[in-house]
Formats: C-alpha cells, sequence, structure tokens
C-alpha cells in the first residue's frame, strides 16, 4: 500500500496538529470526547475506530448527518444522545462530561465576541477537571501589518470574513477559564493570507 493510502487509512484526513497532541499521548487517558463544530467529521475516523466514547455537534444538520453515516460506515457506536445539532453555545451534555473538546476551525465564525465568549464557555463547562481543550482557529497573529484590528470580524487577506483574537485574547482567557497552556500558542502563517493558531488549555 502507498504511504499515503496507509495512513489514510488509520487517520482519514485528521489535523496534523490534532495527530501531533494525539501521538504525544494527550489522548491515551481521555476517552470521552466531543467534536465541536465536527463538520463532515474528517478528525473523527481515527477515535471513532480506536474506541473512544465519541460526542458531536454543529450547527449544520448536513454535517452531523455525514457523521452519523461516517460511524454507521465504520461499524463504530454513536448514540444518538451524542450527536447534537444546534449552536456551540448550548450544549446538551451535563457539567464536565467530557475529557477533551476538539474545536477546529471553527471559532472563527463566531459573530462577535460575545458569540466567541458564549461558545468558549459553554465548551469549557463540558470538560472534566484534568481535561484537554483543543482550538485551532484564524487569528491576527502575525498578520498584524496586514489587518484593520487585532480583534473582531473582518475581511483576511485571503478574501474570507473570520472574527480573529490576538494573542493577548487567548492568554487573557486561558485565565479567564482557569485553564493553563498545554503548549506554547503554536501559529501557522500562509503567506500572509490568513494565520491559524493551534491553542491548546488543560483544565
Ligand atoms: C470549517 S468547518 C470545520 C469542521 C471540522 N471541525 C474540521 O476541522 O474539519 C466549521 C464547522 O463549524 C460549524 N459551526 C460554525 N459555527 C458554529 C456554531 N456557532 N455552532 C455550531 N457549529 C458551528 C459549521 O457548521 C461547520 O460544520
Amino acid at each position: 500500500m502507498r504511504p499515503s493510502a496507509e495512513l489514510h487509512s488509520q487517520f482519514g484526513d485528521l489535523d496534523i496538529y490534532l495527530f501531533d497532541q494525539i501521538q504525544r499521548g494527550r489522548f491515551d487517558e481521555r476517552r470521552r470526547i466531543l467534536d465541536a463544530g465536527c463538520g463532515g467529521g474528517r478528525n473523527l475516523p481515527y477515535f471513532l475506530s480506536h474506541g473512544f466514547d465519541v460526542r458531536v455537534a454543529d450547527a449544520d444538520a448536513a454535517a452531523v448527518g455525514a457523521v452519523r453515516r461516517l460511524a454507521a460506515a465504520m461499524g463504530a457506536s454513536l448514540p444518538d444522545d451524542h450527536c447534537y445539532c444546534g449552536p456551540l453555545d448550548v450544549l446538551p451534555w451535563a457539567d464536565r462530561s467530557v475529557d477533551a473538546v476538539i474545536c477546529s476551525a471553527v471559532l472563527h465564525f463566531a459573530r462577535d465576541e460575545h458569540d466567541f465568549a458564549a461558545m468558549l464557555r459553554e465548551m469549557w463547562r463540558v470538560l472534566a477537571p484534568g481535561g484537554l481543550f483543543f482550538a485551532r482557529l484564524a487569528t491576527s497573529i502575525g498578520l498584524e501589518r496586514h489587518l484593520a484590528a487585532p480583534v473582531g470580524r473582518m475581511r483576511l487577506p485571503d478574501g474570507s470574513d473570520r472574527f480573529v483574537v490576538d494573542e493577548a485574547t487567548l492568554l487573557r482567557w486561558t485565565a479567564t477559564l482557569g485553564g493553563t497552556l498545554a503548549d506554547p500558542i503554536k501559529t501557522t502563517n500562509v503567506q500572509n493570507l490568513r494565520c491559524m493558531t493551534t491553542w491548546v488549555l488543560a483544565r
């Protein structure tokens, strides 16, 4: 089998920064995971095929449906009450009920700072002590001279409209939530068109 096909068969289109977290043991003891803003479930094949207790949430019914079909096709367990179609600021699960929240390429769709805050607080609410919060989001970090402001909803040089934050905002939220940085904040600058930041917190 080609190397690319072999990796794909195990990991699907798993985000490379999430792969890094798995490889470094961050999911060794964290078995109850929530993919918040799961989309079509590109980050889920590994977790579904390895017995993780998976929950998914997305505002888009088609996305949740696609993940249900993915799980069914894999013969993986994904109970109805683990699938939620709705906004991330009102999740149906109990406080401290998951060991990890994955929020990949979602927070930059926040309408404004209030929406950003509400989603964050809600995802944090369902995260158990000792849990991991993994987020990838568009930020202004490294792109300051190309943007109108460091925080807010704006057009990025790649032409997309996103809600972006800066490093100070991420550090302020880290403290406000009572989390600690599991890794230094890392940002990938895509040729000054957009910057994607990996923000990982331990609760
Ligand atoms: C770019 S996709 C990312 C999907 C997946 N996490 C990934 O990394 O491929 C963003 C997803 O977030 C969902 N989304 C955006 N804002 C949301 C919100 N406020 N509440 C729930 N889902 C939201 C969208 O419906 C979409 O499926």
